[in-house]
């Protein structure tokens, strides 16, 4: 396959950023995306030039590390996958494939298609986990009989990835999918339960101080997103949140 891409460079958060074209031939379908920008990348050191940077670590669906805006769409055109499980056979023969960092204010980019996601993780710190007291009788998890319905809804919310796709996704750069999630996968299960007035008040505080927009309800997030996180998420954390200041 012979492509045109047209790939967003930019040195760091400070400075101005455009759109480069890079001819590239060669591409067999079997490539990974990245694999397509690992040859792309070899061919730019191997004529002495700047390397793109993008993340990525484990490549297979897993860390939610590479982020990457495809043709306009975070993780590109494929669905319920992530831009490390996408081939290139998804793309034919003469295409232009326009590569951009997930954009958000709460995302700067470190450089090229690399966004800092550390927002994500204060989110986190402010109230995505448990506390379990070690020193005595510590009941074992699995003594807690819990309803299968629940352990199964909890454990669909575990599986977000942190990867910022429904934010790049969302018009408003909104992380209620993602904030969701992770109050859901708690807030669903009696281990939860002790943190659960801090935990919903807490991080959804943190997300409005990391400068992500409000919800609208678009959906965006839902459809982009490559663990299929329901927005159903999004409807509990709000019931939480309401509680939660209620008693507050
Ligand atoms: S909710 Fe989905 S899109 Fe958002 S961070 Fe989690 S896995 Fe990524
Ligand atoms: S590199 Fe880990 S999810 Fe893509």
């Amino acid at each position: 396959m012979n492509l045109l891409l047209k790939i967003w460079r930019q040195n760091n958060s400070a400075s101005r950023g455009s759109l480069v074209d890079y001819p590239i031939s060669g591409i067999e379908g079997d490539m990974s995306f990245l694999e397509m920008l690992d040859v792309l990348n070899e061919q730019l050191i191997a004529k002495g030039e700047d390397p793109v940077v993008f993340d990525h670590d484990c490549r297979e669906g897993i860390c939610g590390s590479c982020s990457l805006m495809i043709n306009g769409e975070p993780h590109g055109p494929d669905r319920l996958i992530t831009t490390c499980q996408l081939h290139m056979r998804k793309f034919k023969d003469g295409d232009t494939i326009v590569i951009e960092p997930f954009r958000a204010s709460a995302f700067p980019v470190i450089k090229d298609l690399m966004v800092d996601r550390s927002s994500f993780d204060r989110i986190q710190q402010a109230g995505g986990y448990i506390s379990v007291n070690t020193s005595g009788h510590t009941v074992d998890a699995n003594a807690i009989p819990i309803e299968k319905e629940k352990a199964d809804e909890s454990f669909a919310a575990a599986t977000c990835i942190g990867c910022g796709a429904c934010v790049a996704a969302c018009k408003n750069a909104s992380a209620m999918l993602f904030t969701a999630a992770k109050v859901s996968q708690f807030a669903l299960l009696p281990q939860g339960q002790i943190e659960a007035t801090d935990r919903v008040l807490n991080m959804v505080k943190q997300m409005d101080l990391e400068g992500f927009g409000n919800c609208t309800n678009t959906g965006a997030c839902e459809v982009e997103c490559p663990k299929g996180i329901s927005l159903e998420n999004i409807a509990r954390m709000n019931r939480e949140y309401l509680m939660a200041s209620a008693k507050g």
